[in-house]
């Protein structure tokens, strides 16, 4: 078998490319807490099209139920390291982009302008406190795991995929979707299961839902689990999947998705000033120790 070279593994230069490319699919409506506009958001070269879509690519070969199986039993048994939350950023700041070092935004940016927008508009402190945590699970690159275990729009596995997902014609490639087991539209499912019964493709959102899940209330963890689920909560797929639960906490998974799309800027907040605020959220809700 030939060797892969990272860039076939890897074709991202940088986690973010997936993020921008949302944005040109779910444009800022409005703009919200950002100084950039639509357009500036869109403007990105050719080459980039074409690594998302690589990328995308390897993730809808290789996310099958099977593989979701495995990669839960090892990450979801936390039994790598112990981290102050403080420990956690500083771990998950090793995340560096290549490729445009002068104006992207290390990873605790990213999560302080969700959250400092979040608080701006006067929501109650636990959905700061999941802005600030929402992203935690891109760790999964540091531990050595490849870009499309860990990033992109999540989907269920286990049943058939939705053509409302990006990119959903290299399903194909994916051999859950040759498996009578698999293939149907409710494949191991029961209608109506509840999301709480499905199991989601793997990536840093699962991860850090079951990283928090202990410590935040319900709508926090909705907004966790499923903010990369776009087939959901922007596309309206897989109702015959959810339960009245879900429906409900559907709101909460979209007030949240703005936030995450739009809030980056390139003034980053004034650390000094807020790190007083940040140091008692933490406290007040998450443990000394985070496990990963
Ligand atoms: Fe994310
Ligand atoms: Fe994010």
């Amino acid at each position: 078998m030939k060797e892969l070279k990272d860039s076939e593994i890897n074709p991202l230069a940088s986690l973010d490319n997936w993020e921008d490319d949302v944005l040109t699919r779910y444009p800022d409506p409005e703009s919200i807490a950002t100084t950039r506009s639509t357009e500036e958001y869109r403007q990105y070269d050719d080459p980039a099209r074409d690594t998302v879509r690589e990328f995308y690519k390897l993730n809808h070969t290789y996310q099958t139920y099977e593989f979701v199986q495995e990669k839960r039993k090892d990450f979801l048994a936390f039994s790598r390291e112990e981290k102050t939350i403080w420990e956690a950023f500083d771990f998950l700041n090793q995340l560096v982009d290549d490729s445009d070092p002068d104006t992207d935004l290390d990873q605790f940016q990213h999560l302080l302008q969700t959250s400092e927008a979040i608080r701006a508009d006067g929501h109650p402190d636990w959905m700061v406190l999941t802005g600030l945590m929402h992203d935690m699970g891109k760790v999964l690159c540091l531990f050595g795991e490849p870009q499309w275990a860990v990033v992109g729009d999540t989907f269920p596995v286990g049943c058939a995929f939705s053509d409302k997902i990006v990119y959903s014609e290299f399903f194909a490639l994916n051999p859950d979707s040759n498996n009578p087991k698999y293939n149907t539209k409710l494949g191991i499912y029961e209608e109506g299961c509840g999301l709480r019964n499905v199991t989601m493709s793997w990536g840093h959102d699962e991860y850090v839902y079951q990283m928090m899940k202990d410590y935040l209330p319900e709508p926090a963890l909705y907004m966790l689990r499923y903010h990369s689920f776009y087939s959901w909560h922007r596309e309206g797929e897989y109702g015959y999947l959810l339960d009245d639960h879900d429906r409900e906490m559907l709101k909460w998974v979209k007030l949240f998705n703005p936030y995450d799309l739009y809030s980056k800027s390139p003034v980053a907040p004034n650390w000094e000033e807020i790190k007083g605020y940040y140091h008692e959220l933490i406290a007040k809700y998450l443990p000394e120790k985070l496990k990963f």
